[in-house]
């Protein structure tokens, strides 16, 4: 390790400094921590300052219960809650008639919810999957396949998020298929699916659609009602948002073939000594006292994105273009072998080094302040599929720039 450090001093001194994007002052980190290279957004973003303060707000504020109670503090938290879940279904573009948001852990709670609230509907039915799903789109369909009735098919996804719709069309004809689960954006290579092509398709064959926009959400719009989907799954800790906090959509129509998933206080409506009447959508899977700090930050943190989402876009293309113009020439060399796509991508840059291992060189990316995520992502079963060995991951958000992706690189290309 002494060598690496050597190699690093000598050559690639990482001083980085304040950069021009003009949102990263909005990152207290990098008041404390001004030479963090973070790119490990697609597994948590860091936090805007507004999504912090609401945080502490309603700690120091109003840290009360909502729905119980009928004094002041439990009133400002129902009316935040509603005003964060009201804010969360205009940016997804959610009519409120004929959808609802429910709050969860995380996005594998979401998708685990699904699969066990849909498992009765299920039964002698297939769930249709990709074999580039990450492991919480992945197990959950495989726990249910275990179980009884249901069976798995996984469709191929070698490149990119490419499957072949023919395929997919041709097992929809075959099979009674009851769900097709898939990823919207891939968190291997950040390549983007074709949501509503799947959605047209399945539909077609009368499958419901789960989408797992997990890595969708904190970079391009998504339009649930365009989309047409009847489930989507995502974490608001990769949307600038708290962690501790995942979002399900739900197609209100599906209500009656969907079992509670866990139940208790602010479920029901009513209960006898041997019956009970549960609430409606979003009360019904939302269960026991909840995360209320984070469920109304998470307003804070869609305020943060629909102001700036245009300018993450636009951030996000012009350093993925700086990825592929410092280390493309490293693949021609036999040195890397690139994962991710030029376009079509929602800020993924992802490689694997065939001069050293993945783990060694974020070891001694870490050690200059540069924050990366090595390994399979999650993605098991297509590493094994595909026979890769482990990668290294930048994942872009809002506050890296082109200039720090050059900088980053450069440290990179001592170790190639
Ligand atoms: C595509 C995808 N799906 C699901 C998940 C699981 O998200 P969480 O761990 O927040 O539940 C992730 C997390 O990285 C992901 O990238």
């Amino acid at each position: 390790m002494i060598w690496f450090k050597k190699k690093i001093d000598s050559k690639g001194n990482n001083n980085s400094h304040f950069s021009n994007n003009n949102l990263k002052p909005q990152f207290t980190i990098f008041e404390k921590q001004p030479n963090l290279q973070y790119f490990d957004s697609a597994c948590v973003t860091l936090k805007p300052k507004q999504v912090v303060s609401k945080l502490q707000q309603y700690y120091e504020e109003y840290p009360a219960c909502s729905g119980r109670s009928a004094h002041k503090l439990a009133q400002r938290v129902n009316n935040e809650l509603d005003l964060s879940r009201e804010k969360i279904k205009k940016f997804l573009n959610i009519n409120s008639k004929t959808g609802e948001i429910v709050f969860t852990k995380n996005a594998t709670e979401a998708i685990n919810l699904i699969s066990y609230a849909l498992e009765e509907y299920l039964q002698e039915k297939c769930v249709v999957i990709t074999d580039k799903e990450h492991n919480s789109n992945y197990l959950p369909w495989l726990r249910l396949q275990e179980r009884g009735n249901v069976r798995v098919i996984v469709i191929k996804c070698e490149k990119y998020a490419q499957i072949e719709f023919n395929e997919l069309e041709e097992v929809l004809k075959e099979n009674n298929v009851g769900l097709v689960s898939m990823f919207h954006a891939s968190n291997v290579d950040g390549s983007i699916m074709d949501m509503k092509k799947v959605v047209k398709l399945s539909h077609k064959y009368n499958s419901l659609v789960l989408s797992d926009s997990c890595q969708m959400s904190g970079h391009k719009k998504i339009d649930v009602k365009e989309l047409g989907v009847d489930f989507l799954a995502t974490s608001v800790h990769k949307m600038y948002g708290p962690s501790g906090v995942g979002l399900l959509y739900i197609n209100k129509s599906h209500l009656d073939i969907m079992n509670p998933f866990i139940i208790g206080g602010d479920t029901v409506n009513d209960v006898h000594e041997t019956s009970y009447e549960l609430l409606d959508l979003p009360n019904r899977f939302e269960a026991g006292l909840q995360d209320y700090a984070g469920m109304i930050s998470t307003g804070a943190a869609i305020d943060f994105l629909d102001k700036n989402l245009s300018l993450i876009e636009q951030n996000t293309k012009k350093c993925l273009e700086m990825f592929f113009d410092e280390l493309e020439e490293y693949e021609k060399d036999g040195k890397i072998e690139i994962l991710s796509s030029k376009n079509d991508n929602c800020g993924v840059f992802t490689f694997i080094p065939k001069t050293i291992s993945s783990k060694e060189l974020g070891v001694i990316l870490s050690e200059q302040n540069i924050c990366i995520r090595t390994g399979n992502f999650c993605v098991h079963n297509w590493f094994n599929t595909y026979k890769k060995d482990f990668a290294i991951r930048f994942s872009i958000s809002a506050i890296n720039t082109p200039e720090d992706v050059r900088e980053v690189c450069k440290i990179v290309k001592n170790f190639l």
